[in-house]
């Protein structure tokens, strides 16, 4: 049995004071939480949510590193950094890193190897925008950005790795996919790593995310191959955020 996972991916949200409200609020609710949590956080605020979360059952990580070591890359945070601040998750391949930021397949691949050569479970992001989904080619969109990634670490890499599938077109615009629509992508990725390793596929934690809150979470986190979510908007807000881990 998949162990669920609830990420929040704060994006660029929060301040010192608004963490500290937020954290305190999750860390009094995690009493009846049975999911796997974490908090993916801007980096200014690591060593702030080091400090509130150490020893509790609430995770943390970035939400982006550079793909380099280490070096003369001005503005870049490295892998190794965010393991210094006791990261355990970090988000590669957000789909606003892609559309905004230029990041390529081919980028995203060498991040998700060197956070895995760090000791860093990365989260890697996948997912159609709404002209892909209505000409039909949402899975052939999301087997491309699976295989930069499995063609660059290999399939057994997955073991340690969770895949978001976000549909561009439901993220932050309280479009959420219908169960069926998210169940149909996650059963799509999933067979796609069964065909090269069951073992792994069984494993393979496969969130959802775009617009999840708690009024839609139970139905979604129901299906089959729906192993959590990750969770901007409704991750800010404490009551919110722990209702969709409660779900899980
Ligand atoms: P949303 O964002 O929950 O606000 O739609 C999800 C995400 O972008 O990870």
């Amino acid at each position: 049995m998949r162990r669920k996972l609830v990420a929040g991916n704060w994006k660029m949200h929060g301040s010192l004071a608004e963490n500290e409200a937020l954290l305190s609020g999750l860390l009094a609710g995690m009493g009846n939480v049975k999911a796997g949590v974490a908090v993916c956080v801007p980096f200014p605020y690591l060593s702030q949510v080091q400090a509130k979360l150490n020893g509790s059952a609430i995770a943390w990580g970035a939400q982006n590193m550079s793909q380099q070591a280490k070096g003369a890359f001005t503005g870049e945070v490295s892998a190794s950094m965010l393991k210094d601040f006791g990261c355990a998750y970090v988000i590669v391949g957000h789909s606003e890193r892609r559309a905004i930021y230029g990041e390529s397949d081919a980028l995203v691949a060498e991040k998700f190897a060197a956070a895995q050569a760090a000791g860093l479970t990365p989260i890697l992001c996948v997912g159609e925008t709404l002209e892909e989904r209505e000409g039909g080619i949402t899975e052939s969109v999301v087997a491309r950005q699976m295989d930069a990634v499995i063609n660059k670490c290999g399939v057994a890499a997955l073991a340690k790795a969770v895949v978001a599938y976000e549909p561009v077109w439901a993220i932050g615009t309280g479009k959420t996919a219908s169960p069926e629509q998210a169940q149909a992508v996650h059963a799509f990725i999933r067979a796609k790593v069964r065909a090269q390793d069951a073992g792994v596929a069984e494993g393979l934690i496969i969130q959802y995310g775009g617009s999840m809150k708690a009024a839609n979470a139970v139905e979604l986190l129901g299906q089959p191959d729906i192993d959590g979510g990750l969770i901007g908007g409704a991750a800010l807000v404490a009551e919110d955020f722990l209702a969709i881990c409660r779900a899980a």
